[in-house]
């Protein structure tokens, strides 16, 4: 098992977001999807060990992530924020997608994914200065390129065109069956996009469903505030 979590719980601003989290995640595809506010980013975040105040467990690879150090935490867990310009620290793009690799004391770097996201003219452009689709690729690119074995992604998808999704879809596809992928959204056309191998329906900081998509009921979707794929087809 990659990821397991035990009677996972976060309390922020006084109340609980997440309430015992039961997961046991391994290679493959997840899809973590819920409606706003059901708790996606802070499910990711904590897994990610950005959010150290938790009760329950989370074992990474059979250790606690709490007591791990960051940078042995970096190295294992690629995440990418829901908003791309939270993460951006450097100058230059090219020092930002560059960062990681200089955290991590890399010599390699996944070049096809660079290549794939990111286009050399905006290398020298300051990161806050660029369109909402170009940080996302910039933003997924300085994460992605480490080649991690766990990737986060919240709200991937989030503010790219549909070269721009079809490019992650790529890169998402050529790493399924090495890595454990855990990507969050509102939206139920992922499911198709993305045939994950596993989808977690989060509802009010609860899981409702941990499946194969195969089994999922659109009609537990609605109840738990998702709009199920018929509505965009009515
Ligand atoms: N630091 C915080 N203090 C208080 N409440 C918080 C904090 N961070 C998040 N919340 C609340 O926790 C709940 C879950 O938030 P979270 O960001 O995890 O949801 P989400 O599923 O990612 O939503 P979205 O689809 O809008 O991104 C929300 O009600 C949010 O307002
Ligand atoms: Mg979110």
């Amino acid at each position: 098992m990659i990821i397991k979590t035990k009677d996972l719980s976060v309390s922020l601003g006084g109340r609980y977001v997440l309430k015992k989290i039961n997961l046991e995640i391994d290679k493959g595809v997840y899809l973590l999807i819920g409606r706003n506010g059901s708790g996606k980013t802070t499910l990711l975040k904590t897994l990610a060990g950005l959010i150290r105040e938790y009760e329950g467990s989370i074992e990474v690879m059979g250790r606690e992530i709490r007591e791990m150090k960051r940078r042995e935490i970096s190295s294992l867990i690629g995440y990418v924020w829901q908003n791309p310009y939270y993460g951006f620290i450097e100058p230059s793009v090219r020092e930002e997608i560059m960062l990681i690799i200089k955290i991590l004391r890399k010599k390699y770097y996944d070049e096809k994914i660079l290549r794939t996201l990111v286009s050399e003219e905006i290398f020298s452009r300051d990161p806050l200065t660029l369109s909402g689709g170009e940080a996302k690729r910039v933003s997924l690119a300085s994460v992605l390129i480490a080649d991690q074995l766990i990737w986060l992604l919240d709200e991937p998808f989030d503010f790219l065109d549909l070269w721009g999704i079809k490019d992650l879809l790529k890169i998402i596809f050529m790493k399924r069956y090495e890595k454990t992928i855990i990507v969050s959204s509102v939206n139920t056309y992922l499911i198709n996009l993305l045939n994950p191998d596993k989808v977690i329906l989060l509802s009010d900081g609860e899981i409702k469903f941990f499946g194969e998509p195969e089994s999922l009921d659109e009609d537990l979707l609605e109840t738990n505030g998702v709009p199920p794929r018929r509505v965009i087809c009515r």
